[in-house]
């Protein structure tokens, strides 16, 4: 298809927008309110361009066949001119003393493209107040050009439903929750607003005063130069005032950083660019990541302040008694080397253990798995994917071969029905949460929930069904079967490519809607129409997490999640398949490098002698053959006193491992622990050696988020004064260790991976540079496989297989002294136990300490009120916390989310697992509440966002202000002269 531009033929393509087509051709249009991935929102009218005679939104207008397009004719010039004049006229133009004069400022460079040299529309104030009250952005609705991409934003993007417009208004601004605080209102602090608005109106209160050479001025004195300005452009116009702007934003690009890194809190893998000033975060600019584009949580926007917190660690510690004293690294690393050494030499290499960290690098696990194998000697090597992951792992391997997402976020938003079992994806993968809630919003996805807690996408769905604990396995195996049963099964897809449907069709004999009815405390219609629904959807995903995994059944029900795709054809497709969403944000990269006790890099087996003689001969030594212990066994081992020392790097061991006190007893047996942390976390309280490791931002490397997709992160700050990178670290103690390794660089250790590892072999650091990025397997021509599947699946014959599992009571259960049923998991705004999200103040102002939910039900009964202190006792420890009364929880659940280290939810959860992978079964824990008597204020506060009453509406709702009486299309009575 062409379309005539400018007098000249062009093609264009299906769907593109005639601003896109202008922006892929190079031609200057103004377009003020649009944003790519906002779409378009049509409120500025700057884009106007004539189109066969006609004045037109280019945003709104979808190019066509045939068209005769104008871009810069007097009409069309004339629209635009007007159109941005009424910008300005609600924006006070003083860029050289504005913080947002960085050279992506949309009013400054439009009124340079305009060549804009007086202003025909006077500014004028708007009679409210600056709004300060979010402790991490401010709105100035005198400088806000009502362009609602704000409002698009958190309405169709990252669906808070927040904000709005008061298009009716005399004086239309931005409102929260229809006119509350900020601070007050439902906001999230996810940051959307603040990113995609085009000028200073919105702003992060870490820029504020310290982007500009000028902008740190008292308010006098900066008001004072403003009306200076004000003064002199009537005379001179604005065209000397915009070089001198200019070239005080040029001057800070010498002095502001920008550098790309990749979030280091949870799983989804957003990246963005971080921008510096000296050690000073100025702010989080997302834009072009492949996982999240604009979109952030409260957490990767405003969560870090933590790098550069008075409370680093920058001297290594060792023990004397029961305290600790400085050391040089010289000699706490010679420590290390000297007592790993003697422990191996007097109880032999499989008296030690490693435990590598999911919050840092793949090549930092990969450096940690081969200290323990190479130079060790041993297999006992684990990482936390064995707290939460390793089931859903499990399950995904028993079916379809990979332990990975069997497709990408992108592939979320296109399904035509989403089923999230057992996650609080708003609050624990919340760009994710974004993704979902947008594609059931606005494009008419169907959503199920099955979960124990009314949680925000509960709240959402089209059916929600709460089913009784650790029953998950019953209610999938019997929809499943009455798939099977109505006819309602792929049987193509069966028939085709999967193996063992008859043995399996045999295992759910047991599974009917009245056992699962009874079992799982759900009535048979909610089982049919939702089996009818899946069934029936173009396309489905299955989201699940830790209400699935952290279960005694956790790899069963993975399996059984796996089944039920597998019987309706819902793998190989695009919007199709099984997502278990990872927690961390490297959790499933320490896994794929090798960080696991049965598994060299990329899922080889330890115990296959070709697979360790290939990693013999590169690494130059013996292997040990049998597999090592996990994380679970290393707490028993060290019990038994098999194991007598341990390496923990970047994990808060005996707060997250469940049971702590058991863990913590374990920890204080051993002969030699070895800490390696950014603060003096709780488990350092028991290591013998700390040392001061640096956090994602102080070095380079890649982390491999959920939806198997590799990143690299480069370095922000240099590495605090003390403190290194714990890949240098590690090859410290190796090399003391005689291993002679000359890594100089991570790039250097991803070549040794990709060399060994099939899964990798194409992973280059040049194909991942910038925001490039690639999702394993990683062939070695580079090709990589963002839908997992789609000429096979990963099983010799190319087949998947159903694979039957049976069902099994939960472990801990209640009876007449332990009552009640405790859930626990994560916040919004705290990244588990809080390490890092409680040093930076604003997330704490918000979401002050841990709590636990009651239900209105058992609140009554019991005489709880919110702010009530409780006596949480499991049969395991106890802790203390104030209550929530909510109906998120209902009857007998309790709900403990798991930010603190003083009252962690861990020392109630029990030493059962998972039966397959040693998973703890946190999920399943009985305790008993005793009221203490005091009641306090409630635990949160009046400024957390769960007290805000939303505003949905499907967008900024533009219509609204072209029903003004004072509203005219921009060029319209210019036609009307004419015409006369
Ligand atoms: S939730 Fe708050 S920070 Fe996020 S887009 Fe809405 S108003 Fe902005
Ligand atoms: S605050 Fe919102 S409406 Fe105002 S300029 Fe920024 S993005 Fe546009
Ligand atoms: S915590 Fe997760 S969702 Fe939030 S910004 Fe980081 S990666 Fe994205
Ligand atoms: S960019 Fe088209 S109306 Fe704003």
């Amino acid at each position: 298809m062409t379309v005539t531009l400018n007098g000249r033929s062009q093609a264009i393509q299906t769907g593109e927008r005639l601003i896109d087509l202008f922006n892929r051709c190079e031609i200057e249009v103004p377009h003020v309110c649009y944003h790519p991935q906002l779409g378009p929102i049509q409120t500025c009218d700057t884009c106007m361009v004539e189109v066969d005679g006609k004045l037109v939104r280019a945003c709104g207008t979808i190019a066509a066949q045939g068209m005769n397009v104008v871009t810069s004719s007097p009409r069309a010039d004339a629209a635009q001119r007007e159109a941005f004049d009424r910008i300005l006229g609600n924006h006070m133009l003083y860029c050289t003393v504005c913080d947002n004069n960085n050279g992506n400022c949309t009013v400054h460079n439009t009124t340079k493209l305009l060549h804009v040299e007086h202003q025909k529309i006077p500014f004028k104030t708007k009679p409210y107040e600056v709004d300060m009250s979010n402790p991490f952005y401010r709105y100035d609705p005198d400088q806000c050009i009502l362009c609602g991409r704000c409002v698009q934003a958190c309405q169709t993007l990252e669906v808070n439903e927040t904000l709005t417009i008061n298009w009716e208004d005399p004086h239309p601004r931005v409102l929260w929750d229809g006119g509350a605080p900020i601070g007050e209102s439902s906001c999230v602090s996810c940051g959307h607003c603040v990113t995609v608005c085009p000028c200073n109106a919105l702003m992060e209160k870490s820029m504020l005063g310290e982007a500009g050479y000028m902008t740190a001025l008292a308010k006098p004195a900066l008001d004072g130069m403003i009306d200076i300005v004000k003064g002199i452009e009537p005379e001179i116009g604005y065209g000397p005032i915009l070089q001198l702007s200019e070239m005080e934003s040029h001057m800070r690009e010498s002095r502001t950083r920008k550098t790309k890194t990749v979030c280091t809190y949870c799983g989804v893998g957003c990246s963005f660019n971080i921008w510096t000033k000296d050690r000073h975060v100025l702010k989080v600019e997302p834009s072009e990541g492949a996982a999240n584009g604009v979109s952030t949580c409260i957490k990767g926007k405003f969560g870090w302040d933590y790098v550069n917190s008075p409370d680093r660690l920058t001297k290594p510690l060792i023990r004397e008694g029961d305290t600790f004293r400085q050391a040089s690294w010289d000699e706490a690393l010679d420590l290390v080397a000297r007592r790993f050494a003697e422990i191996k030499a007097a109880t032999g290499p499989d008296s030690l253990a490693f435990i590598s960290s999911s919050k840092c690098t793949n090549e930092e696990s990969y450096l940690m798995q081969k200290l323990a194998r190479a130079v060790i000697g041993t297999n006992n090597m684990d990482n936390c994917s064995r707290y939460c992951q390793a089931p859903a792992t499990t399950g995904l391997f028993r079916t379809v071969g990979y332990g990975g997402d069997s497709g990408s976020i992108s592939d979320m938003e296109k399904a035509g029905l989403v089923l999230i079992v057992g996650s609080n994806t708003a609050e624990s993968h919340p760009v994710i949460a974004t993704r979902v809630k947008r594609a059931h919003k606005m494009h008419g996805q169907k959503l199920i929930v099955a979960d124990l807690r009314e949680n925000e996408m509960a709240e959402r769905a089209d059916v929600f069904f709460r089913p009784r604990p650790g029953t998950d396995l019953i209610w999938l195996s019997a929809m499943t079967r009455y798939i099977f049963d109505n006819g309602l099964a792929d049987q193509q897809f069966i028939d085709q490519w999967v193996n063992q449907a008859a043995e399996y069709k045999k295992s759910l004999d047991l599974f009917t809607l009245e056992m699962a009815s009874e079992r799982c405390g759900l009535p048979i219609e909610t089982l049919t129409t939702v089996a009818r629904m899946i069934a029936e959807a173009k396309g489905v995903c299955v989201l699940w997490a830790m209400g699935v995994t952290q279960h005694s059944m956790g790899s069963d029900t993975s399996t059984a999640i796996s089944n039920l795709l597998l019987a309706t054809g819902n793998y190989m497709k695009p919007g199709t398949g099984a997502y278990p969403l990872r927690g961390h944000n490297n959790v499933q990269g320490a896994s794929d490098h090798g960080a696991m006790p049965n598994y060299f890099p990329g899922y080889q087996e330890v115990a296959d002698p070709a697979i360790r003689s290939k990693f013999e001969k590169a690494w130059n030594v013996s292997l040990p053959p049998h597999p090592g212990l996990d994380n679970h066994m290393m707490i028993e081992a060290i019990h038994e006193g098999k194991l007598k020392a341990m390496y923990v790097f970047g994990e808060e061991m005996s707060l997250v491992d469940s049971n702590a006190n058991f863990v913590g007893d374990a920890l204080s047996k051993l002969d030699f622990f070895v800490m390696q942390e950014i603060f003096f976390s709780e488990t350092c309280r028991f290591a013998d050696v700390i040392l001061p490791a640096t956090p994602s931002l102080e070095k380079e490397g890649t982390f491999t988020s959920t939806e198997r997709r590799i990143q690299r992160l480069y370095e922000v700050f240099e590495p605090l004064d003390g403190s290194r990178p714990d890949w240098i670290i590690i090859q410290d103690i190796a090399n003391r260790l005689g291993a002679g390794w000359k890594y100089e660089h991570p790039s250097q250790i991803y070549e040794e991976v990709a060399a060994l590892t099939p899964l990798m072999a194409g992973v280059t650091y040049e194909r991942l540079e910038g925001y490039k990025t690639l999702q394993w397997p990683v062939a070695a021509d580079g090709s990589d496989q963002p839908l997992l599947y789609t000429k096979q699946f990963n099983f010799p014959d190319g087949k998947a297989t159903f694979y039957p599992v049976p069902w099994s009571e939960p472990t801990d259960q209640q009876d007449a002294e332990y009552d009640l049923h405790l859930n626990n998991g994560r916040l919004l705004e705290h990244f588990h136990e809080g390490n890092m999200t409680y040093r930076t103040e604003g997330i704490r102002e918000k979401t002050p300490c841990t709590f636990v939910e009651v239900s209105p039900e058992l609140a009554g009964e019991r005489g709880i009120q919110t702010g009530s202190w409780v006596q949480l006792t499991s049969r395991y420890g106890k802790v203390r916390a104030q209550a929530v009364i909510t109906a998120r929880v209902q009857g007998k659940e309790l709900y403990m989310p798991m930010n603190s280290t003083e009252e962690p939810v861990n020392r109630l959860t029990s030493s059962h697992t998972d039966k397959a992978t040693h998973t703890p079964a946190y999920k399943e824990t009985s305790v008993q509440l005793r009221v203490l008597g005091q009641v306090g204020d409630d635990p949160l506060p009046g400024t957390n966002s769960r007290h805000g009453h939303p505003t949905p509406q499907r967008g900024v709702e533009v219509e609204r202000k072209w029903k003004r009486q004072d509203y005219h299309q921009p060029g319209d009575h210019l036609v009307q002269i004419q015409t006369r």
